[in-house]
């Protein structure tokens, strides 16, 4: 046994794992407009688990969405790599992130798996890179061709 414990987990988190803590964040959701719950639950590439939910504001446009809530805490941790995001919400059907969190996301993992599962019990798996081809990225601001 190390005196000082590994801060790194040996095992990354399953899946069925983080459906679970995405579903406690959903449940915390702030939505008193939409009605609408979501939660996020977003790997580090260490395998630490970041959780957010939406939170939504009288003035409307204000919004924030889970998966930008959860990254915003990875980023204040000083966290700015990860390997997936698992999304849950209160609609029957998996919820897709939405264009905004797409982009936010795709400043710090372009390879990010995206995993969302509804109240239904279907489940969407696909990539960052497939939701949000030929993306404006990072490198793009430096001038950069394609
Ligand atoms: N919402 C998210 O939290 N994530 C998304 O990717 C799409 C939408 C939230 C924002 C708002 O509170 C509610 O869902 C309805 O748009």
């Amino acid at each position: 046994m190390p005196a000082t414990p590994d801060p790194t987990p040996s095992a990354l988190p399953d899946d069925e794992d983080l459906i679970a803590v995405a579903r406690v964040a959903q449940e915390n959701a702030y939505s008193p407009y939409s009605k609408v719950c979501v939660g996020a639950a977003l790997v580090a590439a260490d395998g630490r688990v970041f959780t957010g939910c939406n939170v939504e504001n009288a003035s409307l446009g204000l919004t924030q969405c889970a998966e930008r809530a959860a990254l915003s805490r990875a980023v204040a941790e000083g966290v700015r790599r990860f390997s997936a995001v698992v999304i849950t919400s209160s609609f029957d059907d998996p919820l897709m992130p939405c264009g905004a969190c797409r982009q936010v996301l795709r400043e710090f993992a372009a390879d990010l798996r995206v995993v969302s599962v509804g109240m239904g019990g279907g489940r969407r798996e696909s990539s960052l890179r497939e939701l949000l081809p030929e993306a404006f990225e990072p490198g793009d601001l430096r001038g950069g061709s394609r």
